[in-house]
């Protein structure tokens, strides 16, 4: 019998990033990159037995693939900088040689810091046992709304702030997803996922938001589900905080404003203590000391109900971020419109 994929993966890590450290020359390396990523490599073979998976641990093993690959292509790369530009030598009997310099690498691209944050998010939470699981930009009313306890007559259900593919005014109405949040109920409800779990879900938003330096109209959520027993709202606090932690490499504090979010009771603002200033007061956090962060609550009776969780046996809590504040925060960029703005000499900052 052969072994689990997800442990095969970690044999597969271990091997090859300890070959590529032998490898010493232009073709030694050549040759790692045929054994482990080219088309009949090691790595893409073990990918595509992904399929083979059920839908949950497809989504696991899927993802930390995809890691090891782009890890080790960044490996590789790296290796191939360090070895220098390829060089042909040819040595002859009287041993002088002729070193012919091959032209200049082109220039290569790399991750958009957006993308940087998300994958940085998801290790995180990964490595808190959350899930990591995938929802739709295109979404129906029902789950953007209707069965997160939005009411029909809920100012985001205006045409001003929601994008409408199909407004009948139905559950079935399409829009472009205005949060995060009907991940929640999907990824429940698709996976057949009963408590205990914690799931996170990153993603594309859209809102019809007339645009300045802190609003646009698309931008990442992050949405965190977690139900099991003993959910509580300092068990969110401790959770967040360790994120947040994790996420600056600084310590911080969390802060919960009471809020409103029709999907959550309590339902919370969450402050963090301004990563910058160390609360002394900075323009960042305007002299508050603290910055807000994501919304977030204990889930509403109603939305467990729509998850056919019965919430006399079960808590939750819940909360939503927009990632697009963790890189400004992180690298003071002061816009988010430059995100989307193609602008080369922005992007070429974060690599
Ligand atoms: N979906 C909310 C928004 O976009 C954020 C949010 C608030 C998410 C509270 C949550 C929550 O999960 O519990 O503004």
């Amino acid at each position: 019998m052969t072994a689990p994929l997800g442990a095969r993966l970690d044999t597969l890590k271990t091997e090859s990033t300890a070959t590529l450290k032998q490898v010493k020359d232009a073709a030694q390396l050549e040759q790692w990159r045929i054994t482990y990523l080219g088309r009949q490599g090691a790595v893409p073979k073990l990918l595509k037995e992904i399929k083979h998976l059920s839908l949950a641990e497809k989504r696991v093993i899927g993802k930390r693939g995809n890691t090891l690959r782009q890890k080790l292509e960044k490996f590789y790369e790296q290796k191939r900088q360090k070895l220098g530009p390829m060089t042909t030598t040819t040595s002859t009997p009287s041993s002088t040689s002729t070193t012919t310099a091959l032209p200049p690498e082109p220039i290569t691209g790399h991750l958009h810091p957006l993308t940087l944050a998300i994958r940085r998010i998801q290790q995180i939470f990964s490595a808190m046992g959350f899930l990591i699981v995938e929802g739709v930009e295109i979404e129906e009313a029902r789950y953007n709304f209707d069965q997160l306890n939005i009411p029909f007559e809920h100012p985001a259900r205006a045409e001003t702030d929601t994008f409408y593919l199909e407004n009948k005014g139905n559950a079935k109405d399409l829009v472009l997803r205005t949060h995060t949040s009907p991940v929640q109920l999907r990824a429940v409800l698709e996976n057949n996922l009963t408590p205990p779990f914690k799931i996170l879900s990153p993603g594309r938003v859209f809102r019809a938001e007339r645009t300045d330096a802190t609003h646009e109209t698309t931008f990442y959520q992050f949405e965190g589900l977690v139900v099991k027993d003993g959910a509580s709202v300092s068990d969110f606090k401790g959770t967040i905080e360790t994120f947040y932690e994790a996420f600056f490499g600084k310590r911080v504090s969390a802060r919960l404003r009471p809020s409103y979010f029709p999907f959550v009771e309590p339902g919370f603002e969450v402050d963090l203590s301004c990563v910058f200033c160390r609360q002394a007061g900075c323009r960042i956090c305007k002299n508050t000391g603290w910055i807000e962060v994501m919304g977030a609550g204990m889930v509403h009776p109603n939305v467990l109900r729509n998850m056919n969780i019965n919430p006399q046996e079960h808590q939750g809590y819940a909360f939503g971020g927009v990632v697009d504040r963790l890189p400004m925060l992180r690298l003071g960029i002061d816009d988010i419109r430059l995100f989307w703005s193609g602008d080369i000499r922005f992007l070429k900052q974060f690599s």
